[in-house]
């Protein structure tokens, strides 16, 4: 059954929402952001911040937007001169003790409180400079986790993330007044395997990480959005980059995947993004060495093993591959008989309690069901077995290559493992944060991630390495592939399980197969 619809205007526009909306999402419906702070649409409402203070028609009193459902031919105000000088009171209150540190605030920038004064606050103190602000010293909260007293403005969301949605009450609001604080309890630590989603969730500076901790300044950040490869979970995450290396990984909304949260595991997974002994040529067999040359003479190389082949080939691939990659590594191997695997490193799972259908998968890698739904298998020792007698073996970035191969040894990958010296050729590619793909998650959800940063020196996106190599051995008859979303094309347009899909389709949010 439709949700019964109600009508209202918001600073003049008219909206039609859902009967039950709170007045904060249906102002945003109008193109309205209601300054807010205890609110967000992941944890329940508290109503104690009273900044989203707005006007509504006939009510006695200023309404708080996020604690007031809408009603038909409810005619709400927030530029009101009476809905305005309630929020410049309420920023001045909880201004009276905050700090003037934003100069060394990691939140400066991405502040919601330095925002909302700016654009609504008072224009001068009202307070005497030789008032003393209250202080409290820095505390430890947990493993990534620093709680800035001073700064905290007690919007509380912290304490509602860790009771409702972490299901692990370790924090509280101590003491009253302007006494107030967030107290961890005595026993307690922020080491749930999500807890570092309070960080993003404070909207001040007072929940710092530690491993971001001064590393950048806000506006130096460029952004990226890309899907977290640490488990099979496919969250959706931002790449913030500075100056081409990766230094934070955020949770990017998804209401049907992550909603607005990531784990700790998949936040802390990104240094290997920057690693500096990255293969930047790629590198060919001459005689007992691996000589550095040019893409041409290493494609010629290559397809004169493929042509020379025959018999049997075997692919031993990454699950951290993308779809688009693994789908141009099947497609070398045509005419010949091949088999593929993949193997996936296992932990532990971790449910985060309070939303159904999210947890850190014990399966540590993000395209495990990519490659099954094209035609990969998990029997990673028997392809490592029939590796050995194969005429071509392929590893694509798999650095634990256990394999001891009397055909000729082909080598795709980021690094050069030990294993990997015995090739025949090396064939350089950019990592995750390099460029654009898609993963298929656990519940078969395909989706984008985009490139973040430049690949070192020569590598180059798997596929197009793939799909050259394809074009290569048809005598560049194929047609060459250009972009990640032509690479993504060719496969829908083959593989059953994604026809009808492509990268306008699939969006940001992904489409499920
Ligand atoms: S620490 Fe941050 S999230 Fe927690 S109550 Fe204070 S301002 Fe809010
Ligand atoms: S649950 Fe998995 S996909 Fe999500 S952030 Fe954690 S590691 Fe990444
Ligand atoms: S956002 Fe409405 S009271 Fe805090």
């Amino acid at each position: 059954m439709a949700d019964e619809l109600v009508t209202l205007t918001i600073d003049g526009v008219p909206v039609s929402v859902p009967k039950g909306t709170l007045v904060i999402e249906a102002a945003k419906q109008a193109g309205v952001l209601v300054p807010h702070y205890c609110y967000h649409p992941g944890l329940p409402v508290a109503g104690v911040c009273r900044m989203c203070l707005v006007d509504i028609e006939k009510a006695p009193k200023l309404q708080i937007a996020c604690a007031t459902q809408v009603a038909d031919g409810m005619v709400v105000r927030t530029q009101s001169p009476q809905a305005k000088s309630g929020r410049m009171g309420v920023l001045e209150l909880l201004l009276i003790n905050h700090p003037l540190d934003c100069p060394i605030c990691d939140q400066a920038g991405e502040c919601e409180l330095q925002d909302f004064t700016f654009q609504e606050g008072r224009p001068a103190t009202r307070y005497s400079p030789d008032y003393a602000k209250r202080f409290n010293p820095v505390e430890d909260f947990g493993p990534d986790v620093l709680y800035v007293p001073n700064r905290c403005i007690l919007c509380t969301r912290c304490v509602r993330f860790m009771e409702d949605v972490a299901k692990e009450p370790v924090l509280n609001v101590s003491e009253r007044g302007d006494r107030a604080f967030i107290g961890i309890h005595s026993d307690g630590r922020l080491d749930h395997p999500w807890a570092g989603n309070v960080v993003d969730l404070c909207p001040v500076g007072s929940l710092l990480s530690k491993d971001f901790l001064h590393k950048a300044r806000a506006w130096e950040l460029d952004k990226a959005a890309s899907i977290c490869t640490g488990c099979s979970q496919g969250c959706n995450v931002t790449l913030d980059t500075r100056e081409n290396i990766v230094v934070r990984v955020r949770p990017r909304p998804n209401l049907e995947v992550n909603r607005y949260f990531i784990c700790d595991h998949g936040r802390m997974n990104y240094r290997w993004m920057n690693r500096g002994d990255r293969i930047e040529a790629p590198l060919v067999r001459r005689g007992r060495e691996l000589h550095a040359t040019d893409w041409d003479e290493a494609f010629a190389l290559v397809a004169s093993r493929l042509r020379g082949a025959g018999g049997t080939a075997v692919a031993l691939v990454s699950p951290k591959a993308s779809t688009e990659a693994l789908y141009f590594a099947r497609e070398l191997f045509r005419g010949l008989q091949w088999s593929g695997a993949f193997q996936v490193v296992m932990g532990e799972e971790a449910p985060l309690a309070g939303v159904p259908n999210l947890a850190l998968r014990a399966e540590r890698a993000p395209n495990g069901r990519g490659a099954e739904l094209l035609g990969y298998g998990r029997d990673y020792a028997a392809a490592v077995t029939a590796a050995e007698t194969a005429s071509v073996v392929l590893v694509l970035d798999e650095p634990d290559i256990a394999v001891r191969t009397a055909g000729a040894l082909i080598y795709v990958g980021t690094v050069l493992p030990e294993g990997a010296r015995d090739a025949q050729a090396v064939l350089p590619i950019a990592n995750v944060a390099e460029e654009d793909g898609t993963f298929v998650n656990r519940d078969g959800r395909v989706q984008r991630y985009f490139q973040a940063k430049a690949a070192p020196g020569m590598a180059r996106p798997a596929w197009w390495v793939f799909s050259e190599l394809v074009a290569t051995l048809n005598d560049g008859g194929a047609g060459h592939i250009n972009t990640a979303a032509e690479a993504f094309d060719r496969l829908a347009a083959s593989v059953e399980a994604f026809r009808g899909l492509s990268y306008p389709r699939l969006g940001f949010a992904g489409a499920s197969v």
